[in-house]
């Protein structure tokens, strides 16, 4: 028996693996309980007792001989593995490029937002609308030259019921499907997209986004509205902005007015954005005028309300200093990196 231990214990020393497999095969051969030598520890029990200890002794040295053999082979095809593969590991990891939200959409959540803590819902409509909540329910008559303002793409001249199928030229046909459903109070702002008919350059495009305020309730009053875009203007812009109304006309609103902040380029001192007189306009407003009420089955002798639209794109362009309004729709990748947000890379 000393005679085995000492072939197997030479055998082991000499042993060289250049795979996996060389390894493994060495590790069933002599280390696996089958293996040669967990079959001699087995042959250790018909030994006399007297030889027990010393062959135990050569035995356990062998077992040793062998797991070390083990570990230092395998060390050894793991780091040639490694080096094979060519691969840095000691390199930072490439971070995945995610990909981050329209400024657009951030400018259309940053309003939400503000007005949600004001307790207006976010309401929907379609852009594909007919005539009656385009214009007719917004006290549009026929043929005024008010339709003439928002030059409309039509879909279809007089459809069954009668009338145009068109894509809407402002959310205000939110408006109407809001109070043809809901009873008063209704206090909602409605995003979306709109359409008009107009050359695309840097100052217009033929769809653009909008979002359309609307608050009716009793006793709504016309300094409610001031009030409320005067703290959407400090939310949106800073503390130190101001406000300015200046009237005007909207067929569904009376009274009406357009609404100015100090140009934030220029603090107000007057420069190329604001076209020298240091304001900018940012939305349209007005009480509701009582036929839109009245077209929506809700009585204005007892409700009372406001409502106001701007463009979110115009919005955007005074957060962002963008000065064309094609840069939107371009989908250049170059443009739309630029607007980083929290939660993106
Ligand atoms: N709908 C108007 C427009 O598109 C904006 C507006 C909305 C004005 C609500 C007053 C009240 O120009």
């Amino acid at each position: 028996m000393e005679n085995t231990i000492e072939n197997l214990l030479h055998e082991v020393k000499s042993f060289s693996a250049k795979t996996k497999q060389d390894l493994e095969s060495f590790r069933l051969k002599y280390i696996s309980k089958k293996g040669a030598i967990g079959e001699l520890f087995e042959n250790l029990k018909q030994i006399p007792a007297d030889q027990k200890k010393q062959f135990g002794k050569i035995l356990n040295e062998l077992k040793q001989a062998a797991e070390a053999k083990f570990t230092e082979l395998n060390d050894k095809l793991q780091s040639s593995s490694e080096e094979k593969t060519n691969i840095d590991l000691t390199l930072p990891p490439v971070p995945n490029k995610v990909g981050n939200l329209h400024p657009l959409t951030l400018t259309k959540n940053r309003i939400i937002e503000i007005f949600e803590r004001l307790g207006f819902n976010v309401a929907d409509g379609p852009e594909i609308e007919d005539d009656w909540h385009n214009f007719s329910a917004l006290n549009f008559p026929d043929n005024h030259p008010a339709r003439e303002m928002q030059d409309t793409f039509f879909i279809e001249k007089k459809n069954a019921e009668g009338g145009d199928v068109l894509l809407r030229t402002h959310t205000s046909n939110v408006q109407i499907r809001l109070l043809e459903k809901q009873k008063p109070p209704v206090r909602a702002i409605m995003p979306g997209r709109v359409y008009r008919n107009e050359a695309i350059s840097a100052r217009a495009h033929c769809f653009f986004h909008q979002v359309e305020g609307l608050y009716v309730d009793r006793n709504v009053s016309f300094a409610d509205l001031k009030q409320t875009l005067f703290h959407f203007a400090k939310e949106m812009y800073g503390k130190d902005i101001k406000l300015r109304l200046r009237p005007s006309f909207f067929p569904f609103t009376e009274p009406s007015a357009e609404i100015d902040v100090t140009c934030l380029i220029c603090k107000g001192e007057g420069c190329v954005v604001c076209k020298r007189s240091g304001w900018v306009e940012i939305a349209g407003a007005g009480m509701v005028h009582p036929n839109v009420l009245r077209n929506c089955g809700v009585d204005p002798e007892e409700f009372t309300g406001f409502a106001f639209g701007m463009g979110i794109e115009r919005v955007t362009q005074l957060r962002y200093q963008v000065n064309d309004l094609r840069l939107y729709s371009e989908n250049d990748i170059r443009f739309l990196r630029q607007f980083h947000t929290e939660g993106t890379a």
